[in-house]
């Protein structure tokens, strides 16, 4: 019998970040300054974004190297583990064989450590002691606030609304880290208190945390801005996952058919699903499915367009998958999965046809997710839970056909922090929401003018 739990020695983390630039079926369209509305230069961006990471951010080499520094603390926890998850396909009754990346095993518990650090770092050598950020579901918070301590750097964390107040142990968290966490909309930033003055109770979105993170970067020299998702340069950070995990399913004799990771911003999918771009380009047959929640339906129900990636107007404007830059979501409890656009190379993906979109409805998610808790064990991230919902449904589809498949997917994260979504799912208090055309409509007729 074959081992079910695919493991790589430290020597085997990759070396390189892969850069899915290059290969790309059509260039990706710049970002525009928000005033001008012409495309954005380096120094455009350098008030808030070291220089090395704004290269980064640009750059179309094949792949960029992993400095050091940022390895060794990547070997903290890295490579994670591949799973052939048996116990699930039994449970299943499908012939599909499933296999899942455990990112789960960082310290603050998802994949975002990979571009924390990495981004931490570059701040460092370019002499930043201070960073700010945004956070939805506190995955992102953390992983920031980690590794702003592992360099002995200042970090502060804006915190939606709806997450601070159902997550209080994820604040505890970023303290222990040595960070300041606040409730967003706050009191602090200009963006903040104008929101408030518009509604007081708003449950905050992750476009209203990014306009105070920002806003306050940009008004400090010592301080700069560091985003968890969207960006290229995250998503490239985030490639160590996909290029561990062809190692992997070679050491297993196996080829996804399919591969699936939940979409907020992109990152986490991206990191899977990016390093098998160019193999699909040269004739492998593998699907590459980005799952995203109805209550925020970027991919599926909103369009390709220019827009801003936060509440205020402040970011360069990205063409990307996008509900418009006005819309809050419904709070559901996949707090990560909660923006209202999605990363340009994801996007231009999609819109190509290299990638898939599914969105999937919570309670659909919680019951996948319970399903493989009683098989595998482990309790994931609601986030994480939407993977699981189109894994269900890709091997179901494989045991109705009664064919063979195997399925990959990414656990990003797990949902220690999360027991009041579970415990609102056990008491029957959540609601699926699919988001109204209407307000989709509503949203968009506010996008800026560019093109
Ligand atoms: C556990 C988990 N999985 C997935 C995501 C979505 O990540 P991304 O924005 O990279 O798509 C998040 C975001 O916070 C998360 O916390």
């Amino acid at each position: 019998m074959s081992d079910h739990r695919i493991l790589l020695s430290e020597r085997e983390i990759p070396k390189t970040w892969y850069n899915v630039v290059p290969d790309l079926p059509a260039p990706m369209k710049p970002y525009l300054h928000p005033g001008t509305l012409q495309p954005a230069q380096p120094s455009d961006m350098a008030a808030i974004f070291p220089m090395n990471l704004i290269e980064q951010e640009m750059s179309a080499a094949a792949s960029i190297a992993i400095p050091e520094a940022v390895l060794d603390i990547l070997r903290l926890w890295r490579p994670t583990p591949l799973v052939r998850a048996v116990r699930f396909e039994r449970a299943l009754g499908t012939p599909a064989k499933i296999f899942y990346k455990n990112e789960s095993v960082s310290p603050a518990g998802s994949h975002k450590p990979n571009t924390a650090v990495a981004q931490a770092y570059y701040n460092k050598e370019a002499g930043i002691n201070r960073l700010t950020t945004e956070t939805g579901a506190g995955q992102w918070g953390s992983a920031l606030a980690l590794a702003c301590n592992l360099f002995g750097m200042e970090c502060m964390v804006y915190m939606v609304r709806c997450s601070f107040d159902q997550k209080p142990h994820r604040r505890t968290m970023m303290q222990a880290w040595g960070a300041k966490c606040v409730a967003s909309p706050s009191e602090l930033t200009n963006s903040g208190r104008k929101m408030l003055s518009e509604d007081p109770d708003s449950p905050g979105s992750l476009g209203i945390a990014i306009s105070e993170a920002v806003e306050e970067a940009a008004g400090r020299k010592d301080t700069n801005y560091s985003l968890g998702s969207v960006l290229n340069h995250v998503l490239l950070h985030q490639t160590v996952i996909g290029q561990e995990a062809l190692a992997q399913l070679k050491i297993a004799g196996a080829y996804p058919d399919v591969v699936i990771g939940c979409c907020g911003g992109g990152s986490n999918f991206a990191g899977l699903a990016f390093p098998f771009v160019p193999e699909k380009a040269a004739g492998k047959k593998v699907r590459l499915m980005a799952v995203e929640p109805t209550a925020c339906p970027t991919m599926t129900k909103g369009v390709y367009a220019y827009d801003f990636g936060d509440k205020s107007g402040m970011t360069p404007l990205i063409k990307m998958d996008t509900l418009g830059h006005d819309f809050i979501p419904p709070g559901i409890h996949a707090g990560g999965l909660r923006y209202h656009g999605m990363s340009p190379l994801v996007s231009l993906l999609h819109r190509a046809g290299v990638v898939e979109a599914a969105s999937y409805p919570q309670l659909k998610c919680f019951e996948a997710a319970l399903k493989f808790a009683g098989a595998e064990g482990l309790i994931v991230a609601p986030e994480t839970s939407h993977a699981i919902a189109c894994v269900v449904d890709e091997a179901m589809k494989a045991k109705e056909e009664t064919k063979d498949k195997t399925i990959l997917f990414n656990l990003s994260g797990h949902g220690h922090f999360d027991m009041g979504a579970y415990e609102k799912y056990f008491e029957g208090g959540l609601e699926d929401y699919h988001y109204p055309e209407e307000k989709v409509r509503e949203a968009l007729a506010h996008l800026p003018r560019a093109s």
